[in-house]
């Protein structure tokens, strides 16, 4: 019997790390690009699974300021992923789902039609209520972190706050604004053990929940688990 998330606690702010599509269709005798569709598939069912279960905030890595490195070809069809689950987006039913969509990440070097795709659906879901699906592209921990210490370089700069009153608030409040909440939880599948640039600040007292899966292969079972584990772990925030 699959166990059953506690719903009595659940985490606020879901980071998760899609990792493992290239294996994935590898092992298939497939282009890396399946693999890719097939992990967009599951973002969709595990961002809908969130909802339902009425989750804060979730923030799915899609794209790091890093994958640029990958050849072009496979950017190119990552790009196209994104395209065709915005086109999705914007279709009236979706609204209906009651998700706001955001993306977080730096636009410089997204295509055009993109950028403004993503404007539009963030604008179409911005009065919905249910859960902040954050889709992170062109993201990289340290540069929200950098550019957070840019806005706050630039108000001592102006004289409106002095160096020696920054807080741990101020660079909060000045990351991405969506994902700036604690990641309670961080779920990376595909065997590997590490962050990758992913909510650095956010993560300073995450839970970590990794498992061998590959992320086409992530069911709800597997983010109930989580789900479960979450729930049962003691969290002391460096108290006792
Ligand atoms: C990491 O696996 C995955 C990516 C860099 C791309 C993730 C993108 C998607 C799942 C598509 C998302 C689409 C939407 C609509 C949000 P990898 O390629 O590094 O896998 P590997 O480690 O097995 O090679």
């Amino acid at each position: 019997m699959e166990p059953t998330p506690n719903f009595d606690i659940l985490p606020r702010h879901i980071g998760i790390i899609m990792d493992g599509n290239g294996r994935w269709a590898k092992k298939r005798g497939l282009n890396r690009f399946e693999g890719h569709k097939q992990g967009a598939k599951v973002f969709k069912t595990i961002s809908d699974y969130a909802l339902q279960l009425g989750i804060e905030c979730v923030t799915f890595y899609a794209f790091s300021t890093e994958n640029w490195k990958r050849p072009e070809t496979e950017v190119n069809a990552i790009m196209d992923l994104f395209r065709e689950y915005l086109f999705e987006a914007e279709e009236p039913q979706y609204k209906e789902k009651n998700a706001r969509l955001h993306f977080i990440g730096s636009r410089d070097g997204v295509p055009e039609d993109i950028v403004q795709l993503m404007k539009n659906v963030e604008e179409d879901t911005k009065n919905n209520t249910g859960t902040i699906v954050n889709i992170a592209i062109n993201y990289g921990g340290r540069d929200e972190i950098l550019k957070s210490v840019k806005a706050i370089a630039k108000k001592v700069e102006n004289g409106e706050i002095k160096a020696d009153d920054i807080t741990n608030d101020d660079i909060t409040s000045n990351l991405y604004p969506s994902s700036s909440l604690d990641a309670d939880l961080i779920i990376r599948p595909s065997g590997e053990y590490r962050l990758s640039n992913f909510l650095l600040w956010q993560s300073a007292y995450s839970e970590f929940w990794f498992a061998d899966v590959l992320w086409p292969d992530f069911t709800i079972e597997d983010f109930n688990r989580a789900l479960n584990d979450y729930a049962n772990r003691n969290r002391r925030f460096g108290g006792v």
